[in-house]
């Protein structure tokens, strides 16, 4: 653990949709717990550095009560893999890409965030070219993963 509080950063591709949600749920589940937690999400890719969440992501969030605010894309950093205490990738390409690219000393950080939801599928789907069924699966998932995580993290604490 980092000095301070655990930090969990999310990561998928774009950081558009599946980071960015998996930021607005878990902020907003462990705000409703005693745990404290500075949560961030990034892409393994800078393509849309600077922007906002896709409009999708949020319009389906929102519906849910999650909020999306402050939230903006970033690209992965070399400093995340030192100050963040987990990384956790969306899919396996994403694992890979963060796999390759972390320094040996911090690769234990770095597993896929569905392995926390306990259920065979370890994969978010990338929703980005399907329809809106695909962005309410991304949020039944990272619910899931979110709800794990959360159990782990209580009972793990101190
Ligand atoms: P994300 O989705 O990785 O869940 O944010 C994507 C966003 C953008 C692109 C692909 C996936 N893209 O190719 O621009």
């Amino acid at each position: 653990m980092s000095q301070g509080e655990f930090s969990v950063l999310f990561v998928c591709l774009g950081n558009l949709c599946r980071s960015p949600t998996a930021h607005a749920i878990f902020k907003h589940k462990v705000a409703k717990t005693a745990l404290k937690v500075r949560v961030d999400s990034a892409g393994t890719s800078g393509f849309h550095a600077g922007s906002l969440p896709d409009r999708r992501t949020c319009e389906a969030g929102e519906k849910r009560g999650y909020s999306f605010k402050g939230q903006r894309s970033r690209p992965v950093s070399e400093e995340d893999f030192a100050q963040y205490d987990l990384i956790l990738a969306m899919d396996q390409s994403n694992q890979d890409d963060l796999l390759a690219r972390c320094p040996e000393e911090y690769q234990h950080k770095i597993q896929l965030f569905l392995e926390y939801a306990g259920h065979e599928q370890i994969e978010v789907p990338d929703p980005y070219y399907g329809g809106r069924r695909g962005f309410e699966l991304v949020l039944d998932l990272v619910e899931q993963g979110c709800d794990g995580l959360i159990r782990k993290m209580k009972s793990s604490a101190p």
